[in-house]
């Protein structure tokens, strides 16, 4: 069957994509990353923020097509750490992905499978940031407004969640005296 073109609309200042679908994340759902396990215990003790939505266009996951969806990742530190996505490696490992940054200042973490090599991409308006296959990525808000950013990847590519659950990312991005700085993730695990 003959697939029809269609256009979806990005809304470059709330990143809002129409028509598409949305997933949210909570504190909740990526409490385990953070350093400061104290902190993130105060925090869900009095709210439970919204850390980031993703909104997907709806192609069909199949070979052959792209997947394409934007993130926003809402401004926020639990303690001196910036609020991140949970990061991946796609189940098709070797499949790459462009981050076309729209609004707002971030930082792109990717980690070779074993993690021996790592990269931190900065992220601001303009930036096309590409993650070649094999990388597990991560996207992180460094800056007081949302981050928005717009993907493209193999709609066949899948999410491996579990490997990160279980490793983390060889660094992490904190504010030191009012400034970024990249560390190496103390409870990072091979
Ligand atoms: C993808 C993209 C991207 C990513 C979101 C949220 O492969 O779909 O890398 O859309 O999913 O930025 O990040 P997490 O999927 O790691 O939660
Ligand atoms: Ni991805």
């Amino acid at each position: 069957k003959l697939f029809r073109p269609f256009n979806v609309v990005v809304d470059f200042e709330t990143g809002d994509l129409t028509p598409g679908k949305k997933i949210t994340r909570y504190l909740s759902d990526i409490q385990h990353f953070f350093l400061d396990k104290e902190k993130v215990k105060a925090v869900l003790a009095k709210e439970n923020p919204l850390v980031y939505e993703v909104i997907y266009a709806e192609v069909p996951e199949e070979a052959g097509h792209l997947a394409h969806c934007t993130t926003i990742i809402y401004p926020g530190k639990v303690g001196n750490e910036f609020f991140f996505t949970k990061g991946h490696l796609h189940e098709k490992l070797e499949t790459a992905e462009i981050y076309f940054t729209l609004k707002g200042q971030g930082r792109l973490i990717m980690a070779s499978p074993d993690g021996e090599e790592c990269e931190v991409l900065e992220m601001f308006p303009g930036s096309a940031s590409y993650i070649p296959p094999c990388w597990s990525h991560r996207s992180v808000n460094v800056g007081g407004e949302p981050l928005i950013f717009y993907c493209i990847f193999f709609a066949d590519a899948g999410h491996d969640y579990a490997t990160i659950d279980k490793t983390g990312f060889p660094k992490v991005v904190l504010e030191r005296n009012g400034e970024v700085v990249v560390e190496n993730n103390p409870n990072w695990k091979k």
